[in-house]
């Protein structure tokens, strides 16, 4: 049977994984499931454990799940490895998405100051947790959840021994949906060639039944259709600009496309309700306490108004076509490859791979068009200077990092929210 280990088990979001694995436990055959958390996480652990528990039971599959937080107990002869942890909690989110507000910079998880500081506090625990799978399973496949994703992948790329890893994201699919949504016909119609990077994807061709239907879905984005994730609110496109775009973006590109609009919204949100954090913390909440009922067997529906909404699928497919070799096409983040021409070979790109038992295998893109490819290159620095702080401490780096974001309107405001912000959450940035 196969051995599978998720570090941050005690997450909210792990009532998803356990259902894609129940759902497809036929083809993949997962004897164990290791839930792992750190003592912090012991009370969620044991509750999503214990749902976890009679979720298998009532499936009748023949899954064992173990919780434990002795990490190098659970990673010992694993074969996949995911990785789905929050340092510091949503509280460290809060002060993501709040402080950058204070300075008119828009205040998000994964994108501009908020994502550096994530990535900051994440990577060089993704690192050690890499140490430890050198030692305890050097065959596994890690498949990282951990935001920011594609800083992440980048960093265990660059700074790590471990060349199997992947990392993944719910935003493909989202927009998979979104699209079938609009066209109105079942997602498995529906296919994109995604390419680009983790919150920056763009779709630059999409086809319904093999045909391409590109210009007919930015027609109907273009006319107010909706298409987003949960946690970003939808303040409509500028049609002409999508006509003139001529490829499909995700919903994170309105950070960067409708900057001030979107500003204005957080900082309404604020007052009105606090950061999306505390909005998740509430809804977390919530879902712990149906969590705990011990008559409930299934994922409950209201997961589903998180933004990581059928993650699983993500999760559950990729793990599913590494295992059985089944190559077809999943967007994932992994080595470039040459699969982007404007984007290093050695760096993490998140583009459609062809998935086979030794991994992926990307799909060779050319390059972006142009008025995209900026963009892209743009960030794609950003990641790679903010991995090197992350690994090094290195104050300037961090400094480079943060004025070289295109959400940063200068030095000066880039050094002083560092500044606060390293304060911050210095308790979880030992390096600096
Ligand atoms: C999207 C992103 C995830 C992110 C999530 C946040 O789904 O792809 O990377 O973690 O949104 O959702 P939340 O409900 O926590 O705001
Ligand atoms: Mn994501």
């Amino acid at each position: 049977g196969i051995k599978v280990v998720t570090i941050g088990g005690g997450s909210s979001y792990t009532p998803e994984l356990v259902e894609g694995f129940i759902k497809r436990y036929e083809e993949l055959p997962i004897s164990e499931l290791w839930l792992v958390d750190i003592p912090q996480g012991k009370e969620k652990l044991e509750i999503v454990g214990n749902l976890a528990k009679r979720m298998v039971q009532k499936a009748s599959v023949p899954m064992e799940i173990h919780l434990t937080l002795d990490r190098k107990e659970a990673l010992s002869g694993a074969d996949f490895v995911t990785t789905q942890l929050r340092v510091g909690l949503l509280d460290a989110r809060a002060k993501d998405e709040r402080i950058p507000l204070k300075y008119g910079v828009i205040g998000q998880e994964t994108n501009g100051p908020g994502g550096l500081f994530k990535g900051l506090r994440t990577i060089p625990v993704i690192l050690d947790i890499c140490k430890d799978i050198e030692e305890l399973c050097p065959d596994a496949w890690l498949i990282n959840f951990s935001n920011p994703a594609g800083m992440v992948t980048e960093a265990v790329l660059r700074y790590s021994n471990i060349k199997k890893t992947i990392g993944l994201c719910n935003v493909p699919v989202g927009m998979r949906m979104g699209v079938a949504e609009m066209l109105d016909v079942a997602p498995e119609r529906v296919h994109i060639d995604f390419a680009g990077l983790n919150h920056m994807v763009y779709g630059l061709n999409v086809y319904l039944d093999g045909k391409l239907v590109t210009d007919q879905v930015l027609d109907i984005l273009s006319s107010g259709a909706s298409m987003t994730m949960k946690n970003i609110v939808d303040l409509g496109w500028e049609p002409d600009f999508i006509k003139a775009l001529r490829v499909l973006p995700c919903p994170y590109h309105r950070y960067y496309y409708q900057t001030g609009k979107m500003l204005a919204q957080q900082a309404e949100e604020l007052n009105e309700k606090g950061t999306r954090a505390e909005v998740v913390q509430g809804l977390e909440a919530e879902l712990f306490e149906l969590y705990k009922d011990p008559t409930l067997d299934i994922k409950p529906p209201q997961l589903e108004q998180r933004g990581g909404a059928y993650y699983s699928d993500a999760a559950c497919n990729l793990i599913n076509s590494i295992y059985n070799d089944k190559n077809d096409i999943q967007p994932v983040n992994t080595r470039n490859n040459g699969a982007i021409a404007s984007i290093p070979h050695d760096s993490a790109v998140e583009v459609n791979c062809v998935i086979t038992r030794e991994g992926p295998k990307p799909i060779a893109v050319g390059d972006l068009p142009v008025a995209v490819r900026g963009l892209v290159q743009q960030i794609k620095s950003f990641e790679r200077v903010a991995a090197e702080a992350a690994v090094t401490g290195d104050y300037h780096k961090a400094l480079l990092a943060m004025t070289i974001n295109p959400l940063v309107p200068s030095d000066t405001v880039a050094k002083e929210m560092l500044d606060e912000m390293l304060e911050a959450h210095k308790e979880y940035l030992p390096l600096f």
